[in-house]
């Protein structure tokens, strides 16, 4: 008997997201109808470039009070060669994002057994990461302006912003998570928060303080400190010392980039966008964009996604099923069933049957 139920709004959007949404769905159908103890229903919306270039909108009017309906969202991927990229990102993704003010987003990483890093002497246990990206300000504020366009003397500004508030509550939100993963000293947890607060003395100096003040109420998570042009350095040369970072959109983006390739493949890796308060729902996506030059030959890697939606899982509440749904991704990339990025030869369908059927046999 089914008791728990969870109503899902899936955008596949663009590019590869179809391809790998509906091989989530896949995989996520079967392991609920297995499992027994929880249902899913799916809503697909099908906002994407295409919707854009025929109706001028990426969402209509009533798209966010519909998303508002569900208890989580799964996401594709937005991007289309003929729309520019800073239209497509802004009008959907960020459009949900930050309305919805899913300001954390989360991003691990870890080597999945089978698989290797492009670094020497690093193994999966070696590589195991969480980036907490501030998701709702920053560099992605969304401020500034261009003027005198076309003239020589043309001016664009990007405004860099950070509040007090903001700050604030990613910074919980990390410390929470650092302790919660219990890897520093004593089981205790270990943050690395990333700045560039010798140039950029304002923001990123606040950004400093109010991790100080708030690491106050997280006593005995080891902190420390990193510029992130060193952080980059440490990650490629001394990985094991890592465990959870936190950073501002702009450096959590560029981070959690060389995170997954360091891990493997930009294939494996999830992202969630998360409203800690739970007033909105969350938001759920591999961290891969849409690929246009894969688009459609059916070796798009859908592990990212397959994570992605054990991610949403633990979210809900089901991590049993997150569990069980991680395991069989990892014992298909150690049986050697993967795609191209990963240095195999099978397809979207292949891994993703190979997931169901490894399913099968969990339970
Ligand atoms: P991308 O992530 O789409 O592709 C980068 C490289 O990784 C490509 O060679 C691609 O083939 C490969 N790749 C990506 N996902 C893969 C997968 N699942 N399996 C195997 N290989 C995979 O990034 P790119 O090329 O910079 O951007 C393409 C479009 O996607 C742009 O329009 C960009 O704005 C958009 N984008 C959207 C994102 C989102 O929706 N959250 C995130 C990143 C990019
Ligand atoms: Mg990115």
């Amino acid at each position: 008997s089914t008791s728990r139920n969870y109503s899902i709004a899936t955008i596949p959007a663009d590019g590869i997201g179809p391809e790998v949404i509906s091989a989530g769905v896949c995989v996520l159908e079967k392991l609920s109808s297995l499992s027994g103890t929880f249902s899913l229903s799916f809503h697909s919306y099908d906002w994407s470039s295409e919707t854009y270039k025929k109706t001028g909108a990426y969402i209509p009017h009533d798209g966010l009070d519909k998303l508002k309906q569900h208890d989580a969202i799964l996401f594709g991927a937005v991007g289309a060669p003929d729309v520019p990229d800073h239209i497509s990102l802004w009008g959907l993704r960020l459009s949900i994002c930050q309305p919805l003010q899913q300001y954390a987003n989360v991003r691990p990483t870890k080597i999945f057994r089978g698989t290797s890093s492009p670094l020497r002497n690093v193994s999966p246990g070696d590589l195991d990461w969480v980036i907490i990206r501030e998701n709702s300000e920053g560099e992605y504020a969304g401020q500034g302006g261009r003027s005198h366009r076309g003239q020589l003397w043309e001016t664009a500004t990007e405004v860099a912003v950070f509040t007090r508030h903001a700050i604030e509550r990613i910074m919980r939100f990390a410390f929470e998570t650092a302790k919660k993963r219990g890897r520093g000293k004593g089981g205790k947890g270990k943050l690395t928060v990333v700045t560039k607060s010798n140039a950029q003395r304002n923001g990123m100096v606040l950004w400093d303080e109010v991790a100080v003040e708030v690491g106050k109420e997280f006593p005995g998570v080891e902190v420390d400190k990193m510029l992130v042009d060193a952080m980059t350095c440490r990650m490629v040369l001394d990985p094991k010392s890592i465990d959870t970072i936190v950073a501002t959109n702009l450096h959590a983006d560029i981070l959690s980039d060389l995170a997954a390739s360091l891990a493997g493949s930009i294939g494996i890796a999830p992202t969630s966008n998360l409203d800690p308060t739970r007033a909105n729902p969350s938001m759920f996506e591999p961290i891969h964009g849409s690929a246009f030059d894969i688009t459609g030959k059916g070796v798009a890697n859908p592990v990212a996604t397959f994570w992605t939606a054990a991610e949403m899982l633990t979210w809900l509440g089901e991590e049993e099923g997150a569990a069980r749904l991680m395991e069989a991704v990892e014992n298909v990339t150690e049986s050697g069933v993967c795609t191209r990025d990963l240095g195999g030869k099978a397809g979207t369908k292949e891994v993703t049957e190979a997931v169901c059927s490894e399913l099968e046999k969990l339970f």
